[in-house]
């Protein structure tokens, strides 16, 4: 960061943690510094001074000297007979760091680049929205993003490269806009929602752009995911969606959720508790809770961009599935059926480009298919390999 009139860099260093037995456990952040004073001194330089004073309006110069000098008496970076840290609880790869100032988690809320960091964040959002959006979809964007309070961090992921157009809506401001060209859905949230980033969040929406939401009510539809214990949701599709593929993600009158459904006749279902009869949502509205985007995140195959079949194996994230998969019929949304990002394929021999995602989308399902069965299979086998050798062993 380069600061006007002045050459020298700034260092921000930030003490985290607290400093307990030195302090009566009051903790002790942020020193700048620029390059000319000594990092290590005994003695904080008197502009720094001021700075500490004004972050600590409480304390006496004296404890201020105090405190400094008892954590800079050791010169030698104040490891303590020249013993190195490796702290094995830390994150893979930052062992060589004090575990007190390790940030393994992080967040999508904005701050300021003034004031003071402990001020930046008047509300914390607990929810996260993504839309995965072309421009020409921005009305039913715009409105759709109005159902989602302030309790809702908004992030749009851009497939059609336009950005900066949609400063034109109020809210697009508060929002995070990511843009890569002609990406799917399940492309960026591998990406861009790693469970380590989206931590600070109870639910994640990973929506579609063409989803109707005149009935749907955001803060009720937690409501009820929360009071029937839902770690895997979507709304109902109501009876004008463009096209219904199953009987489950269909919304019932007069029910709050379902959890069960049945198939036409002769169809599907091996199991009354199986997909696509129980624990089955699909792809385009999901909402998951942290836990269950967790197991989730980890299942999303990195080619397989288009995210089909997932479907039928989110019920391996959850236990029992067809308890903690569910329909919310109270609150439910419009499938509009719009082949907006289908279009944004190539033609392939005079075929229509959306022929040819199509028919990804279909290959890309078999492949997760048995990509799926084969590492369990392998797991199994390595399982009763290893206590077959347990059994064995005393024999040898
Ligand atoms: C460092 O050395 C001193 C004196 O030899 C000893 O009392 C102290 O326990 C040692 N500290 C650590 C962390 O090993
Ligand atoms: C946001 O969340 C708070 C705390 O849960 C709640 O009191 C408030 O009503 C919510 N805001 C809206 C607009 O629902
Ligand atoms: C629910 O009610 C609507 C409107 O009356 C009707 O069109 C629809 O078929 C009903 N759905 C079910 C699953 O019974
Ligand atoms: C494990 O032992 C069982 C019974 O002896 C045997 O049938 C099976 O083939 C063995 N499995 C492997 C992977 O060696």
């Amino acid at each position: 960061m380069r600061i006007p009139n002045e050459n020298s860099r700034l260092v921000l260093t930030t003490f985290t943690g607290v400093v307990i037995g030195f302090f009566l456990g009051v903790s002790f952040p942020v020193v700048l510094l620029d390059k000319k004073t000594n990092l290590y001194s005994t003695m904080p330089s008197s502009i720094y001074l001021d700075h500490i004073k004004e972050m600590y309006p409480g304390l006496s110069t004296q404890r201020i000297l105090n405190l400094w000098s008892s954590l800079h008496h050791n010169n030698d970076m104040s490891s303590p007979n020249g013993t190195k840290i490796w702290a094995t609880e830390n994150p893979r790869g930052a062992e060589r760091l004090p575990p007190g100032v390790v940030e393994p988690e992080s967040d999508f809320y904005l701050r300021r680049l003034w004031g003071k960091p402990s001020e930046d964040l008047t509300i914390k959002p607990k929810y996260l929205v993504t839309f995965t959006v072309g421009y020409e979809q921005k009305e039913i964007i715009n409105k759709a993003v109005k159902k989602f309070s302030e309790n809702f961090t908004i992030l749009l992921f851009h497939y059609d490269g336009r950005t900066s157009e949609w400063s034109e809506f109020e809210w697009s401001k508060r929002a995070i806009h990511v843009s890569a060209h002609k990406q799917s859905k399940w492309w960026y949230a591998k990406r861009f929602l790693h469970p380590d980033i989206v931590a600070p969040y109870d639910y994640i929406f990973i929506w579609d752009e063409d989803l109707g939401l005149d009935d749907f009510d955001a803060e009720k539809y937690i409501e009820l995911i929360k009071k029937h214990g839902l770690e895997i949701s979507q709304p109902g599709l109501s009876e004008n969606s463009g096209y219904l593929s199953w009987q489950m993600t269909r919304k019932q009158n007069d029910t709050e959720v379902h959890k069960v459904a049945k198939e036409k006749e002769g169809w599907w279902c091996l199991h009354p508790h199986l997909p696509p009869c129980a624990a089955f949502v699909e792809i385009m509205a999901p909402v998951f809770s942290r836990n269950a985007w967790r197991c989730v995140w980890n299942m999303i195959q990195n080619d397989l961009v288009h995210g089909w079949g997932l479907d039928f194996a989110l019920r391996r994230c959850v236990e029992p599935a067809h308890e903690k998969i569910g329909v919310v019929d109270a609150q439910p949304i419009v499938h509009q059926t719009l082949p907006s990002l289908g279009n944004q394929g190539k033609a392939v021999k005079g075929k229509a480009p959306r022929e040819a995602v199509k028919k990804r989308c279909k290959r890309e399902w078999i492949m997760f298919h048995i990509r799926m069965r084969l590492a369990e299979r392998a797991y199994y086998k390595l399982r009763e390999m290893a206590s077959n050798q347990t059994n064995t062993a005393p024999l040898i």
